[in-house]
């Protein structure tokens, strides 16, 4: 028998300290305990117990650009920094748009066996937006895929849109939308606003954005489907998500930590790392995103951690691919922009880095609470220490992280996976 004692420790960072035992994978006991003979002991020191991150959106690359990333590389970055599950996205080469692919990822996830990562099917044939791909045999597949998407596109055709929506209420999944309405951000490079103007980038107009979002919500509301909403970037979407949720439509949405953070103020430093998909916004988008995660308007934090090769990055703006890392670092902007702001307590950390993305996603055993029975998938943080981002110390093969030497706060010393460390003091334990 695996026994994992935690010594001392936080659970959502409330009372005083407990002890938390673990046995073969589950939480057997919460109190004062004695160590047991055999156990594996994790002084805590009062540190912040919180379930195990979940991340609905990650890319990791294989198959097709291990160059950049793969299972095993982007699992130990996800272990890390505290997460016990991932959702890999469907972008990948092959694309990941039918069961033998799906399978593999799946496999490959749990040989390299540091999170649970689940495959993300693509919604059509080949990403290409013509044709749907066969949901249905994914989602009864070996990796019994639960999410959707075409993520790097979006679904633009609203025919496709409504099939797809229909199909996934039939097989219980849901259909998570990259929201870019196509002929309205062709050949798009930035946040359409005063930046992209005064660096003569074309830009992307929040309403390529927010008028998809719209679309798709009464497009899933007249299905009776669940939509997921990736990456929200702009003030507009929040209004929209807040409007659709009061009127009952079952639609969820997540923001990145880089659109909690980070602003287009960085682009007149012509910097590709500062380069994503959809762009980073305004100051005021921000600070709305990050109010309408706290009041629940947003559902979660996911990273879209996003690899990408040093040929690929360190180029002109226009050629430069998006995307910029996250799985490392989302705790700590979480912490930065929503914590120490005051908008959100641990509890509310749990809820948007756990809990919410585990229902999202379908998974019964993540975000769960931190009770005897309850399997351990845990996240063990120390909120106080600051540390510097290096890119090239990261578990990832890319290092394109728009943080470089920035000091963050909030550690993650131990992750567990159903009870097996999988991460301890920033390093892997397997
Ligand atoms: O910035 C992004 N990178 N946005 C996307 O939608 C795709 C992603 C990628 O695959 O690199
Ligand atoms: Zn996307
Ligand atoms: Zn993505």
């Amino acid at each position: 028998m695996t026994i994992v004692l935690i010594k001392g420790a936080r659970p959502y960072g409330e009372g005083d300290p407990v002890d938390v035992l673990v046995e073969d994978g589950v939480i057997t006991d919460i109190g004062s305990i004695d160590t047991p003979d055999n156990a594996e002991v994790i002084e805590a020191g009062g540190q912040v117990l919180l379930p195990g991150f979940v991340d609905l959106h990650t890319h990791l690359r294989e198959p097709g650009r291990e160059d950049t990333e793969t299972i095993a590389t982007g699992s130990a970055a996800a272990a890390l920094g505290g997460y016990t599950a991932v959702f890999a996205m469907a972008n990948t080469d092959p694309v990941a748009d039918n069961a033998v692919i799906v399978d593999h990822v799946w496999r490959r996830g749990q040989e390299a066996g540091l999170v649970d990562v689940h495959p993300v099917g693509a919604v059509t044939v080949g990403l290409k937006g013509e044709k749907l791909a066969e949901l249905g045999t994914m989602a009864k597949s070996e990796a019994k895929v639960k999410v959707f998407s075409d993520d790097g596109l979006c679904v633009a055709d609203p025919l496709l849109m409504r099939r797809a929506l229909e199909y996934s209420t039939a097989l219980g999944v849901v259909i998570a939308q990259h929201a870019e309405e196509p002929r309205l951000t062709v050949g798009a490079q930035a946040h359409e606003g005063e930046q992209a103007a005064r660096l003569g980038y074309t830009g992307w107009p929040a309403s390529a954005e927010e008028s998809i979002v719209a679309r798709d919500c009464l497009l899933a509301e007249h299905a009776n489907a669940r939509l997921h909403v990736c990456h929200v970037s702009t003030s507009g979407t929040a209004d929209i998500l807040k409007w659709a949720k009061e009127r009952g439509t079952k639609v969820s949405a997540e923001v990145t930590p880089h659109h909690l953070l980070l602003t287009d103020e960085r682009l007149s430093t012509y910097d590709p790392v500062n380069k994503v998909n959809p762009p980073l916004r305004t100051e005021s988008d921000a600070v709305k995103l990050r109010s309408a995660l706290a009041e629940g308007v947003i559902d979660c934090v996911a990273t879209d951690h996003a690899p990408h090769a040093v040929q690929d990055k360190d180029c002109e703006w226009n050629s430069a691919r998006p995307g910029m890392l996250g799985l490392q670092t989302a705790l700590s902007i979480v912490i930065e922009t929503m914590v120490r702001t005051g908008l959100l307590d641990w509890r509310g950390v749990a809820r948007v880095m756990s809990e919410r993305p585990a229902e999202i996603g379908n998974l019964t055993d993540h975000g769960r609470p931190i009770e005897v029975g309850e399997p351990a998938n845990l996240a063990l943080v120390d909120p106080e220490t600051e540390w510097t981002v290096r890119g090239a110390e990261f578990a990832s093969i890319a290092a394109n992280t728009p943080y470089e030497g920035m000091r963050l706060p909030g550690v993650v010393t131990a992750t567990l996976l159903r009870g097996r460390i999988t991460a301890r003091e920033g390093k892997i334990t397997q």
